[in-house]
């Protein structure tokens, strides 16, 4: 049986995944000279699609390029793309172009950006939660941009998996910052904390929601440095990201967290978010 392959969206053009190809002089392939997004899908409607090209329009600035597209048009690609109503997420990525020869500096003159678009499945996280570990920051210093190149996240994702958990948390100066793939709440003391957004995080989109859900539930929260004494002691730890939704971190550095099971503040946020969901699905 031949394999079916998703359409995905290449340089303006719609066309099953094997056959979308870009040039080996790619500045995203050779140099990780680009951005992305990811964005979740419910029910084929995108969750907060404006902030997430917000979001992007922001990391493009962050490396001194130009929005190839319109939010219009983008949403008109996604909804090309968008695969029934499973749950899914679009992922975008935009680099700089295929420049005639490799050089750290960028071209001189108009360089038309590769623009790549595709739509993947999304496996629900197991409600059980999962183990993580700390390790410490590697990445740059420019953490808010969300570029393509990844290989310090990589590295600390796989140390993590390595080890037989399924994220890491990042210390930087002392303080837990963020997962290597995703965004970092605890409850320390009965009440939810968050580190505030600055360039050693990614200002993800599911953060903000869970911020918006808790001061909308009136769920006592703190947005503040978490040190990493006190995230050693936190009643619950959960990550967040737009593919994982609120994961609770039952174990951390090979220690239980509370009683080894997602807790009752992860229970009353998953409800409300999976609420959320339920009520973007509907809306359709
Ligand atoms: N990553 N921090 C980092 C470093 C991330 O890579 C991500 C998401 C997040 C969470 O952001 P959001 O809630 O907007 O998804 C935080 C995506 C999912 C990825 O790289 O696949």
């Amino acid at each position: 049986m031949t394999q079916q392959f998703p359409m995905v969206y290449l340089n303006g053009e719609y066309l099953p995944l094997d056959q979308a190809k870009v040039s080996v002089l790619d500045r995203g392939f050779l140099f990780g000279d680009g951005v992305y997004e990811v964005v979740p899908v419910y029910g084929g409607e995108p969750l907060r699609l404006a902030s997430h090209l917000e979001r992007l329009n922001d990391s493009l600035r962050g490396i001194r390029m130009a929005s190839p597209l319109s939010a219009s048009q983008w949403e008109a690609i996604f909804r090309r793309l968008i695969q029934g109503e499973q749950d899914q997420s679009i992922y975008l990525q935009i680099t700089r172009g295929a420049a005639p020869k490799r050089d750290h500096a960028f071209p001189q003159g108009e360089l038309a950006p590769t623009v790549f678009v595709m739509c993947t499945p999304i496996t629900p996280a197991p409600a059980t939660g999962v183990r993580a570990i700390t390790l410490q920051d590697i990445r740059w210093q420019w953490c808010h941009i969300k570029a393509i190149t990844l290989l310090a996240n990589i590295l600390l994702r796989q140390q993590a998996v390595d080890e037989g958990c399924a994220e890491a948390i990042l210390i930087r100066d002392g303080y837990a910052i963020e997962g290597a793939a995703s965004n970092l709440f605890a409850v320390v003391d009965g009440i939810l904390l968050t580190p505030p957004k600055s360039q050693q995080i990614l200002p993800g989109i599911t953060r903000d929601l869970v911020v918006e859900l808790a001061q909308s539930n009136a769920i006592p929260l703190e947005i503040r440095n978490i040190g990493e004494e006190e995230l050693h002691r936190a009643e619950e730890i959960w990550v967040t990201s737009s593919t994982r939704e609120v994961l609770p971190i039952v174990e951390l550095d090979g220690k239980q967290i509370g009683m080894g099971e997602p807790g009752p503040a992860w229970q009353r946020m998953n409800e409300l978010y999976q609420t959320l969901k339920t009520r973007l699905r509907k809306s359709v």
